[in-house]
């Protein structure tokens, strides 16, 4: 069931070309400051619709707007570096990528070996059910009767927590996917009885699949923010471009471009 996908580390050159966004129609500033890092590197993992994703060979959505539009501001390059979501971490504190951004949740656990940026949006963990699902809400699966398998990305907080609440306690099955979207054809083909993962993606594989429904109830609320290699010298510097266009209106208006007010 499980197709691996090796290691495949795609890279995708995504210039800066946010002038209508940042309102700057000069592209970069010829006399910018050298930086040992001229090319800002975004590890990120673009199979997380609004977020980051492809459309044909490009790597876009939110994450690659405002990383894009960061590196902009500071008068660098931008790139992004696709991968497994839990190599993104290892990819940040081994140094080979400046930074990563990936609709990630700002985490205790993290902040052991990463810094975060201030956060630019919020994430909601949601269950994805079938519409005919047992399962009406997420207090079922911590009911302690049934022992549920729940499908999640690998390595992500609906990973992390389901395993820590419900599998370390006997009371569900963690099968854990690549890609969100592999874990949502499980639930459709009756392999996986739940998916535990973030309510933007969540929505759009609902929408892309007949017979799903997220429950009402949420799993948790969390924090995205960038993460940086511990006491990295980019932290604020992006973190202070980041502040910028959240505070001048950017952010939000790529929000509002991905994610449609209900
Ligand atoms: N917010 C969750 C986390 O930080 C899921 C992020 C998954 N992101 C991705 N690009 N696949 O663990």
């Amino acid at each position: 069931m499980k197709k691996f996908m090796k290691g495949l580390l795609a890279t995708t050159m995504v210039f800066a070309m946010m002038t209508s966004l940042v309102g700057c129609g000069g592209g970069s500033e010829a006399e910018a400051p050298a930086d040992e890092t001229e090319t800002l590197v975004m590890a990120t993992n673009a199979a997380f619709p609004p977020y980051e994703y492809y459309e044909g060979e490009e790597i876009v959505g939110i994450d690659a707007e405002v990383g894009a539009a960061i590196a902009e501001k500071l008068g660098m390059g931008f790139e992004i570096s696709d991968m497994e979501f839990d190599a993104i971490i290892p990819a940040v504190t081994s140094g080979k990528a400046s930074f990563g951004m990936a609709g990630m949740t700002v985490t205790e656990e993290r902040m052991q070996s990463v810094d975060f940026s201030d956060s630019y949006a919020k994430g909601v963990q949601v269950v994805i059910v079938t519409e005919d699902s047992e399962i009406t809400d997420v207090d079922h699966l911590f009911a302690g009767e049934d022992t549920h398998v729940i499908g999640v990305q690998t390595g992500t907080t609906g990973d992390l927590y389901s395993t820590w609440d419900l599998e370390d306690e006997g009371l569900a099955t963690v099968s854990r996917f690549n890609k969100g979207a592999d874990a949502v054809l499980a639930l459709t083909e009756g392999k996986v009885d739940c998916v535990v993962i973030d309510n933007e993606p969540a929505k759009e594989f609902v929408a892309a699949n007949a017979g799903l429904k997220i429950l009402e109830t949420a799993y948790a609320e969390e924090d995205y923010a960038i993460c940086f290699a511990k006491d990295s010298e980019l932290t604020e510097k992006v973190n202070g471009a980041l502040k910028e266009l959240i505070a001048d209106g950017t952010v939000q208006k790529i929000i509002d471009k991905y994610i449609s007010a209900e």
